[in-house]
């Protein structure tokens, strides 16, 4: 192995090691991952084997992230002891005082952030946040209207095999067969004549920005809730890349993942006349005691997106993925349309003569690492992948065009994966996610 397992890229951040010798004034959970090498190295081999594919690969997929050391810090501290059901100030366990303050600036980052007048912090999961958004605002049976799956709504948004699909009845909307845009002509159509009690809005892979304004018109129109599922762009609305649904949701779910670039997790915001309806929809209705830790860890990566260099780094993410939309273009895939204005870039490979899950199995074999997902129209399946996690290895407009000119090589079997294994990691080699003795 030749990562080390601790993670150093930022200043100010641990700089513990795996024997520990080089902190030794580290509190003795900071140098937790030595324990771990020592009590349990079969669980210890497989973190850092882990940590080494994550190094030498190319991690395309849309939904991940390097988090910082700072937030993984905060993730593996002593505040994973402590239970904590409620909210600050009225918790039903003792000894919460510094949980408390941990949350409060949680809630109060996050609230500057993104403008909101009310955040709640503690849905463990993106899934986790749009639940409780519908049980904050909808009765089971109520009909709902979502992005349909095939065209990239999420399970959450109306799957049989998920609890949305069995207790509401969803409708699905689309796009346009021709431009890969949200037909909002169709989408107020459906909204007229089913009357929902709530719009969705937002997908997995929808590459554009969405038109909040629109959204907006049409529910106020049949008289819905919006609710807006940002969980993919909240780091680049957080970063002033992407336009905020804020002002025009009802509720805005988000995940603390992603290109938010925090611990994983979910993220509710509102105004503050549903603050107590959604409080409530968290805890009691849908989750036990938050995960301090990872409540605490929501803080340090609101902290850092609070930063004038994760504007910067937003930016990045999305002119990194305008280059590959453009340069992987020109390799033979149809780029859905026609681009991007986020992180994500979504790609037909059926010009190339390939179905989408042999292209997902072929990249992998040369280390490259991203999603299959739906095409509209019809059942063909697409490629999906996002730039947050390369961006956040520092790479630029040049590594995007060697990473389209990989992936098309790759795709259409120019050369042999193992030599394509080999282009890859060396790539990777100048970028590694966490530098040592940073
Ligand atoms: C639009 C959308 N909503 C919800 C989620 C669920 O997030 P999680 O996996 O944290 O439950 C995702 C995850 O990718 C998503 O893309």
């Amino acid at each position: 192995m030749t990562i080390s397992p601790t993670p150093t890229r930022d200043a100010g951040t641990s700089r513990a090691t795996a024997t520990g010798a080089r902190s030794p004034a580290l509190p003795a959970w900071g140098r937790g991952f030595a324990a771990l090498t020592r009590t349990d190295p079969e669980l210890a081999g497989l973190l850092l084997a882990e940590a080494e594919r994550q190094a030498t690969g190319l991690q395309l997929i849309a939904a991940e992230n390097f988090t910082s050391p700072a937030v993984l810090a905060a993730l593996g501290s002593p505040l994973t002891n402590k239970y904590a059901e409620g909210y600050p100030g009225a918790r039903h366990h003792g000894g919460c005082e510094l949980v408390d303050l941990a949350e409060r600036t949680a809630v109060e980052r996050a609230r500057a952030l993104f403008g909101a007048e009310h955040a709640n912090v503690q849905p463990h999961s993106g899934t986790a946040a749009v639940l409780a958004a519908y049980a904050a605002l909808l009765r089971p049976g109520d009909t709902v209207l979502a992005m349909a799956l095939r065209e990239g709504g999420h399970l959450t948004h109306g799957s049989p095999a998920n609890f949305s699909g069995r207790w509401f009845d969803f409708a699905g909307y689309g796009t346009d067969p021709d431009t890969g845009l949200i037909d909002y002509a169709e989408l107020r159509a459906l909204a007229r004549e089913r009357r929902p009690r709530a719009i969705v809005c937002g997908s997995t892979s929808y590459p554009r920005h969405p038109d909040y304004a629109a959204f907006r018109e049409i529910a106020d129109e049949v008289g819905a809730y919006l609710i807006v599922d940002a969980a993919h762009p909240m780091g680049l609305i957080a970063g002033g890349a992407a336009p905020s649904p804020v002002p025009y949701a009802d509720i805005v779910c988000g995940t603390t993942h992603k290109v938010l670039r925090g611990p994983r997790g979910g993220l509710l915001l509102c105004g503050a006349r549903l603050a107590d309806r959604v409080d409530r929809a968290v805890f009691p209705f849908s989750q036990g005691g938050a995960q301090m830790n990872t409540v605490a860890a929501k803080a340090v990566a609101f902290g850092e997106a609070m930063a004038p260099s994760f504007t910067d780094y937003v930016h990045r993410v999305t002119g990194n993925a305008r280059v590959l939309a453009g340069a992987l273009a020109a390799e033979g895939p149809r780029v859905v349309t026609g681009g991007t204005d986020t992180h994500l870039v979504v790609a037909d490979v059926s010009p190339l003569a390939l179905e989408a899950a042999t292209a997902r199995r072929r990249l992998a074999a040369a280390g490259m690492v991203l999603d299959v997902c739906g095409l509209s129209p019809g059942p063909a399946r697409g490629l999906r992948m996002g730039t947050a996690a390369v961006t956040t290895q520092g790479m630029g407009a040049a590594e995007m065009e060697r990473v389209a000119a990989l992936l098309g090589a790759a795709l259409r079997g120019d050369r042999p994966e193992g030599r394509l294994r080999m282009e890859v990691a060396e790539l990777v080699a100048d970028f590694p996610p966490y530098r040592a003795g940073g």
